[in-house]
């Protein structure tokens, strides 16, 4: 494999926890420091102490969520080529690229926690890495582009918004951004899906295909069920989740429940309701077993999703030599004019 290095301009961060001038891990002034920020539910900064595990949390969610943003380009990408007009293209690869742009702010936001892209992406091109389920479903119609921005990018901004309070300062100002960009993404998708749904009636089943085949990946992406989800109290506890999986979930089938209609379309559950007593939206059972699937890299385009991953990333070794020889350059450049200058 092509010679990984660090793209000019992007020197490894040094103000960063785990940095060689970082305070000692056992420091108990940076521990009380840490907790009055977290009960004062202000921000940990990248120069502040923090604790090992939430550095450790922080960079696990934060590189997972890269990486979903970078892989989850390729089941929309598929389309470009095929999108049935000259506007739907142009808004097809502004989205696209609009993705590749979040995976950018995710991967600077987790570099200050003392991370290199470099590691990232090589966990990821290894299949160590986690990313999101949901990109490990085919896009078979155009249907599915709006059901991918309806649903899946309504669910990441479901998700994503109480990110934006997330207590580690360069992660929730990276999400605001993001959840901006989401708000567009998913007008588009439900766009799509509404046009279609006043189509012919070919088109309208196209639509309601989609709308049935996205819908349970899509109540996935938040995550296990409470009871099955490690991180959640933790997280919750340190200010970077402000609600667990379950309640986002029922959220979202709230959100979804009350705009299907708009469509004209419906949810494939017979079981969502609204419960007076608990206040809170329910849905049918999920199949929880094929999320553990998906998971464990047996969904049905995880190697897909992985090879592309990986050939782009070689594809691309000559443009991260070409910036690192132009570094090394300016190095040499700025190291000559200043011995000149001496
Ligand atoms: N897909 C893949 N892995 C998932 C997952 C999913 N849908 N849901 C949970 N997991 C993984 C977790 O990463 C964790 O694995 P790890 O311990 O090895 O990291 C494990 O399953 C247990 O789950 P937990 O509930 O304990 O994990 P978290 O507390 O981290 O909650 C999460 C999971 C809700 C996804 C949370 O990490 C989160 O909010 N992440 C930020 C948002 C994000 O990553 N979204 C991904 C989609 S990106 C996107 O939507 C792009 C847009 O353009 C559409």
């Amino acid at each position: 494999m092509a010679r990984i290095v660090q793209p000019a301009g992007q020197p490894a961060p040094t103000n960063a926890p785990n940095a060689p001038d970082a305070p000692a891990s056992n420091d108990a002034a940076g521990q009380a420091n840490f907790d009055a920020i977290i009960a004062k539910d202000s921000r940990v900064e990248p120069k502040d102490w923090m604790p090992e595990a939430y550095r450790r949390s922080l960079v696990r969610q934060i590189s997972q969520h890269a990486h979903s943003e970078i892989i989850g380009m390729q089941p929309e990408a598929n389309w470009i080529t095929r999108a049935p007009s000259l506007k739907r293209k142009s808004i097809l690869m502004a989205k696209v690229q609009d993705e590749a742009g979040h995976g950018l702010y995710l991967y600077s936001a987790a570099e200050t926690l003392g991370t290199t892209r470099d590691d990232m992406m090589d966990a990821l091109v290894a299949g160590k890495a986690r990313y999101s389920s949901i990109f490990n479903y085919p896009t078979v119609t155009w249907a599915d582009m709006g059901a991918i921005g309806w649903m899946v990018d309504g669910a990441a901004i479901c998700n994503q918004v109480p990110l934006c309070r997330a207590s580690y300062g360069p992660y929730g100002r990276a999400m605001v951004r993001v959840c901006k960009e989401e708000s567009f993404h998913q007008r588009q998708g439900f766009e799509i899906l509404l046009e279609l749904a006043h189509g012919t009636p070919e088109q309208k089943a196209m639509a309601q295909d989609a709308v049935n085949r996205w819908y349970a990946p899509s109540l996935m992406m938040f995550g296990p069920p409470d009871d099955d989800s490690p991180n959640s109290k933790q997280s919750m506890a340190w200010n970077i989740k402000r609600f667990s999986n379950d309640e986002l979930r029922s959220r979202f089938v709230g959100m979804l429940a009350e705009q299907v209609k708009v469509l004209g379309l419906t949810l494939p559950d017979s079981e969502i309701r609204f419960n007076e007593d608990t206040k809170k939206w329910e849905y049918g059972p999920l199949d929880w077993e094929e999320f553990k699937e998906v998971l464990a890299g047996r969904g049905p385009c995880n190697a897909q999703r992985l090879e592309r991953r990986r050939s782009a990333h070689e594809d691309g070794a000559w443009v991260r030599e070409a910036a690192a020889a132009y570094h090394d350059k300016q190095l040499a450049k700025q190291a000559a004019e200043q011995k000149a200058a001496a």
